[in-house]
């Protein structure tokens, strides 16, 4: 192979890296790009602090947060929960009724579903870190936090104000791949409108992280045909994971 060669190579890959970039742009997926947060527990190379202390640390930043409403109206912040290690991580939209009581991530009849959902590729919640956009119960009516049904999605202004911690965990765990739950998940971590029946079924690029977006676990309770949808997209998971 001559220098020749390997020039033509190079502006034919540049070439079809710029078909797929003005395609992805066409079908509305923005290419999402690194934050400008440092989270204030980095992790050095030859730091002693476990990743588990530094989330516990984190943790502990989140149960104080009061930057949006959310964490006024809240009883508990929900953090998540999982492995500091997980190669898999699964990001839903907001903690409800049940999270905001038990201080947990998908505790409730969703959270059962997203147990079985892991199980079915064969491995357990406790391998994974599950945790949601936004760390506090978004109400629609938050003078009633009794109240049951009484749930709504996170506005982008919360989502927003609660980025930093998703990155920070994010940066800390390192997984290999986040699924994205449902349309709110998907949507504000890949900054498009697209609805999740087009973005899911395929990896997009995150920093360098791969994401599946993929149904909602509440979805599939209400409508269970959605299940299949999430079974081809946990394949991919499986499969994608078995890879490296
Ligand atoms: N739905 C979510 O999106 N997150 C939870 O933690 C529970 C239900």
């Amino acid at each position: 192979m001559t220098m020749n060669d390997v020039y033509n190579d190079y502006e034919e890959i540049l070439d079809l890296l710029k078909q797929y970039i003005r395609q992805e742009q066409h079908d509305g997926v923005k290419i999402v790009k690194a934050s400008s947060y440092k989270p204030e527990y980095e992790l050095q190379e030859k730091s002693p602090v476990s990743k588990s202390e530094v989330l516990e640390r984190l943790a502990e930043e989140v149960a104080q947060c009061r930057r949006c409403p959310l964490g006024k109206s809240r009883i508990k912040a929900v953090f998540g929960q999982g492995n500091p290690d997980a190669d898999l991580m699964f990001v839903g939209e907001g903690p409800g009724y049940d999270e905001d009581r038990q201080g947990l991530p998908f505790v409730g009849r969703a959270g059962q579903l997203l147990t079985k959902i892991i199980e079915a590729i064969k491995m357990r919640r406790e391998d994974v870190f599950i945790t949601n956009i936004v760390k506090c119960h978004p109400m629609k009516d938050p003078t009633s936090p009794e109240k049951r049904g009484n749930d709504r999605p996170p506005d982008d202004e919360e989502a927003g104000i609660c980025r930093p911690f998703l990155l920070a965990q994010i940066d800390i765990i390192k997984p290999k791949i986040i699924c994205a739950l449902g349309t709110y998940a998907a949507q504000t971590l890949l900054d498009t409108k697209q609805t999740i029946g087009r973005l899911r079924g395929r990896f997009y690029d995150f920093n360098g992280t791969k994401i599946m977006p993929t149904l909602h676990p509440a979805s599939c309770l209400y409508q269970a045909s959605n299940k299949k949808y999430v079974w081809v997209d946990m394949k991919m998971i499986r499969d994608e994971l078995k890879k490296r």
